[in-house]
């Protein structure tokens, strides 16, 4: 569900054809639509409403300001993973006790940054972390409030292995087994407030059964830890709910929540949940100008100004996103799916101009016959395609531009040459 529709056979945003932002801001450009994460928003805390949960909108899936603010005018909170998202949040103006900060590798200068901020957990991923964060919390006169992160040994069977995290052999988190010894070891030091567990098993989790199971672990232990007289008033869920990349093809939030719900309700937990994907993937596309075609005798090449600089999904997971033109006159898709209903359609490869052979965004796509300056919109694009942007090739960053109704807004200007080498003039 998203406010980009085809209508007079021109592609739109909200009220704003979106060759016109095409002209205006030039290609390539990620456009959001504030509606839809308006909608995504609302859709997703309704679902949950009867945990009362905060949500943590997951920074590292999308990262700027503005679309931090949006999501902050909602009373959505952060979930971060550096001291630059750390950063980002506090810049977008989030109540410090509405973010929460995960990461296998917090340095003890993000440690303290964090307890600087006074976030509102720190989700800690190892023994190690915690005994580097007990010594940085002397220093402050507020005790350090800390979630172990636990590893429930459970696999989201997610569509590439690379995004799977619940297990023993991901980095991330201590194995559920251990977490017990570290509440005897951590709880009663003076300068911690060792009181939650979190979770997060992987990303998009496209059935509700990991998370059953997952969850269930968590709040066994959140009973035995209690049995042993510690205080435990806070599960993390983490985020992982999809997306639509294909078809209409995500469950809802709704088919998650109520699965979940009767798992966490009535036990005296705030629970916390960090959504990113479900918020801000549909809430995106990534505008490009076809600049060359060309054809090797053995496939066609459909060469845009995008790249794998602006979107590395399917370089790095093989991931599928929807691709077609602007304007598409008597060929508006239905949905989303890899072949499409239309005569002449042809087979191409649309890649980047980048000097990689991975550098692609579709392969062996059926596609309506493009031409040099054709405009292309790539769907599905307003999680991790701008967040995981680079500038490989020196290619200065594309903008960024937010649509509210008729308004269109630029929330990150392009980079210029000079951008590429600010910081080297040292
Ligand atoms: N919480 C934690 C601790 C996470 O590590 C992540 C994502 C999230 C929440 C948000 O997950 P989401 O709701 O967005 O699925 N770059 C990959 C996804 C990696 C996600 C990493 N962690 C991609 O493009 O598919």
């Amino acid at each position: 569900m998203n406010l980009f529709a085809y209508r007079g056979g021109r592609l739109h945003c909200e009220e704003l054809p979106v060759d016109e932002l095409a002209e205006r801001f030039g290609t390539p450009l990620y456009v959001y639509s504030a509606g839809t994460f308006r909608k995504h928003y609302a859709r997703f805390t309704r679902a949950f409403a009867p945990l009362d949960p905060l949500i943590c909108f997951s920074v590292k899936s999308c990262a700027n300001l503005s679309v931090l603010r949006l999501l902050g005018s909602l009373g959505s909170g952060f979930d971060v993973v550096s001291g630059g998202e750390l950063f980002r949040a506090l810049q977008a103006g989030a109540p410090p006790e509405h973010i929460v900060f995960a990461g296998v590798g917090k340095t003890q200068e993000e440690l303290t940054e964090a307890m600087q901020a006074g976030v509102g957990r720190i989700n800690v991923e190892s023994e190690s972390e915690l005994s580097v964060l007990s010594h940085v919390a002397r220093r402050f006169d507020h005790p350090a409030r800390v979630a172990v992160r636990i590893i429930p040994e459970v696999d989201a069977r997610t569509p590439h292995h690379y995004t799977t995290t619940g297990t023993k052999d991901n980095k991330f988190g201590v194995p559920i087994e251990q977490a017990a010894a570290l509440f005897r070891k951590y709880a009663r030091v003076p300068v911690l407030r060792l009181c939650g567990l979190h979770l997060h098993i992987g990303s998009p989790v496209r059935t509700v059964e990991p998370y059953e199971t997952a969850i269930g672990r968590a709040v066994a232990l959140v009973d035995e830890l209690r049995g042993e007289g510690f205080t435990v008033d806070t599960l993390d869920i983490g985020g992982g709910f999809p997306a639509d990349y294909e078809r209409a093809e995500a469950l809802p939030a709704a088919a998650y929540a109520e699965r979940i719900v009767p798992l966490l309700e009535g036990r005296g937990l705030r629970v916390v949940i960090e959504p990113g994907r479900c918020l801000a993937a549909n809430a995106g596309i990534l505008l490009t100008r076809v600049i060359h075609t060309k054809d090797t005798g053995r496939r066609r090449f459909v060469i845009v100004d995008a790249a794998m600089t602006e979107l590395i999904r399917p370089a790095l997971y093989d991931a599928y996103h929807f691709i077609w033109p602007t304007y598409a006159e008597g060929r508006v898709p239905v949905d989303w799916s890899r072949e499409q209903p239309f005569e002449g359609l042809v087979r191409c490869d649309v890649v980047g101009p980048v000097c990689e052979s991975g550098d692609f965004l579709a392969r062996d796509r059926a596609l309506p016959a493009l031409r040099r300056d054709d405009l292309v919109a790539i769907f599905t694009c307003g999680a991790y395609a701008m967040s995981m942007s680079s500038q490989y090739n020196s290619r200065p960053r594309a903008a960024e531009v937010l649509v509210d109704g008729r308004e269109p807004r630029l929330i990150r200007r392009r980079e210029t040459y000079d951008d590429l080498v600010q910081a080297e003039r040292v």
